[in-house]
């Protein structure tokens, strides 16, 4: 079935069938994803922390967004393909914003999706007249950690509840194809998703929203360290990996491996 196609996420959310997005990074797990049957694969800036090493996302930059955009999209034919605007890329103005995301289209990115709320509606209206579909990420925008004063659930206040489905609401109303919402409360998640045409995104957003994503390293378990509360752990991946790995050089020290001949 169609799972490349923004039309095809709108039908799904019209049919009430919820979808599964995963991030990945690379090549090989974009492949493997995709052969999960997964439907639509996220190239993160959590790319900062899982691949990168980093505290946070804010030093990511556009060239590696684009760099790993073409491998994941190389790897990943049949899935839609999504790419953040990194800090820095888009949040200038709209010239800046197109000029960035032009550059992820062309690595391979079917939409792009970028955080903030009222402040870019112009700049998703702009994006969205010149052919470039976008994802607005609301709730818990990790580019923000700075002025947030670290990674806290969002739209806990009645006010800010009201604020978040205003902003998700111009954002559709301006263009936006799809809305992400990060680490808002379960009933806000619904709220949002009957309030707005398009499909909704959630994660630790409660089971209301069109479709869930989760960092693969996160499901994967290859963390080795903090994975946020709302995620879950599907595999221990760190100790499969540790133990291969282990028993390689553990083989090579003894003389089992290589073989004589
Ligand atoms: O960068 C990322 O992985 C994300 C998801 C957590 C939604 O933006
Ligand atoms: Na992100």
């Amino acid at each position: 079935a169609d799972r490349k196609s923004i039309g095809s996420w709108e039908r799904a959310k019209r049919n009430g069938e919820r979808r599964a997005l995963i991030t990945a990074y690379d090549y090989p797990f974009a492949k493997l994803a995709e052969a999960a049957g997964i439907d639509g694969i996220l190239i993160g800036d959590s790319l900062g922390m899982t691949v990168q090493g980093e505290r946070d996302t804010l030093r990511v930059t556009l060239e590696q967004m684009v760099y790993h955009t073409g491998m994941v999209a190389r790897g990943a034919p049949a899935c839609l393909i999504m790419a953040d605007l990194p800090f820095g890329s888009f949040e200038a103005g709209p010239a800046q914003a197109f000029a960035s995301a032009a550059q992820l289209l062309k690595a391979g990115a079917d939409i792009v999706k970028l955080e903030g709320g009222a402040a870019m509606v112009e700049t998703v209206g702009f994006l969205s007249a010149r052919a470039v579909p976008v994802c607005a990420h609301i709730g818990l925008t990790p580019q923000h950690v700075r002025q947030l004063g670290g990674f806290r659930k969002q739209g806990k206040t009645e006010d800010a509840a009201a604020r978040m489905i205003e902003d998700a609401a111009a954002l559709a109303e301006a263009g936006a194809r799809m809305v992400l919402m990060e680490a808002i409360p379960a009933g806000l998640g619904a709220e949002i998703t009957r309030r707005v045409r398009v499909p909704t995104i959630g994660i630790g957003a409660g089971n209301g929203t069109d479709a869930q994503i989760l960092v693969m390293h996160d499901v994967l378990g290859l963390t080795g360290g903090y994975v946020p509360g709302f995620a879950k752990v599907y595999a221990d991946g760190a100790r499969m990996v540790r133990e291969a790995i282990g028993a390689y050089a553990e083989e090579v020290r003894t003389g089992i491996f290589p073989p004589a001949e």
